[in-house]
């Protein structure tokens, strides 16, 4: 039986991964430490917690102590823990650098002690800074990352790469463009503005709102990661990327139009601090390498996204309100 440690399972990724993997691979098993920080949500994975297949355990990465005694017999771990917020990294630094760098290094020797088959960390296409209008970020693009948080991610990314060449433990590192989809906490871009269209309330665009991401599904990010999981080669880094370019300003617009509501509620603000200009990635190497092909358009995508949000108010009712935590203690305030 493949026993797969899944760290940040309760997140907006890695709980959408949970559930792929369970739908996917029926068979594995499925460990999810989490430490539950405000965006870790176990609503996230109701229904999840039934699966026979499924353990969680509440914990942090930066935890040796509990990382070394609650993981045993794992073949691949798959990291997704990481504070995860550019704006929140410009206010406090200290807690990126805790657990995206040092969280990190636990689990590269946690999978080092354990001998997995494989260590797969989960990064982001903002190692690499911010291009102009022209060109893509490709896996040799010299990482270049501007704010706290995207350094943060780099220094990890690094450091696997150290384990790799100096330790000679299996990895592959992922750089992803910006994920969209269902559970995405509302401090992020699309969930924020979808959640304040739905409330009338201002949707605050920074600055010149001519910033460009790069959308990824994050159902197609999914299936990115499992072909890596399985086929991606020995120290290979994979960027992967929706091909789905927009203005920010031109998204908003968008979401506004698909809920019926007036682009009067756009409201410019103060720009953010070292605002990157534009992310897109080159992922022609896991297209060719591994056949990887993202099914979503960003049409379809965003239609979709808007319609969870619509279905699953409820959710973002108990997310905004902080209830969530509630139920998190609930469920496993004693462990
Ligand atoms: P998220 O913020 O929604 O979830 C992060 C999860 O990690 C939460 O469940 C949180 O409780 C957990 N966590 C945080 N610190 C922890 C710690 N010290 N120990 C244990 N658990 C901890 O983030 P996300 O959007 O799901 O992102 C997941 C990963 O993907 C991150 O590594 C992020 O850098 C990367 N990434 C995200 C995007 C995106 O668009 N969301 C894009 C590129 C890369
Ligand atoms: P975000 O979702 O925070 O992702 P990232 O900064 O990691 O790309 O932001 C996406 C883009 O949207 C980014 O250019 C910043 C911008 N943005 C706004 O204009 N207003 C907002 O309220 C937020 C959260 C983001």
């Amino acid at each position: 039986m493949v026993k797969i440690l899944i760290t940040g399972g309760a997140g907006f990724i890695g709980s959408n991964f949970v559930r792929y993997m369970l739908d996917t691979h029926p068979d594995y098993e499925l460990l999810n430490l989490d430490s539950l920080t405000y965006c870790g949500n176990l609503e996230n994975l109701r229904g999840v917690e039934e699966n026979p297949s499924y353990t969680f355990i509440k914990g942090d990465i930066t935890d040796k102590d509990l990382v070394f005694d609650v993981v045993e017999d794992v073949d691949y771990i798959v990291n997704f823990a990481a504070e995860s917020h550019v704006d929140r990294s410009i206010e406090d630094p200290a807690i990126f650098v805790k657990s995206n760098v040092m969280g990190t290094q636990v689990l590269l020797d946690a999978a080092l002690n354990l001998g997995v088959e494989k260590y797969i960390q989960i990064s982001t296409d903002e190692v690499y800074g911010t291009l102009g209008e022209e060109g893509y970020f490709t896996e040799t693009t010299p990482l270049a990352p501007n704010s706290p948080y995207s350094a943060s991610k780099a220094a990890a990314d690094l450091m696997v790469r150290a384990y790799n060449e100096t330790f000679k433990l299996p990895i592959n590192i992922t750089r992803c463009s910006n994920n969209y989809g269902p559970y995405q906490f509302p401090e992020k871009l699309i969930p924020l503005m979808i959640s304040n269209a739905l409330e009338d309330k201002a949707l605050p665009v920074y600055g010149d709102g001519l910033h460009v991401r790069d959308w990824l599904h994050v159902h197609d990010h999914c299936t990115a990661i499992d072909l890596v999981l399985h086929q991606g080669r020995d120290g290979g880094v994979y960027n992967i990327g929706g091909n789905n370019e927009k203005q920010n300003i031109e998204l908003v617009k968008l979401i506004l139009k698909i809920l019926d509501k007036p682009e009067s509620l756009i409201t410019s603000v103060e720009d953010r601090k070292g605002h990157d200009r534009r992310y897109a990635i080159d992922s022609s190497k896991i297209q060719k390498e591994l056949g990887w092909k993202p099914k979503y358009t960003f049409e379809t995508g965003i239609t979709e996204t808007i319609q969870w949000y619509l279905d699953h108010q409820d959710w973002l009712e108990t997310v905004k309100s902080g209830e969530y935590q509630n139920y998190d203690e609930k469920m496993y305030g004693g462990r």
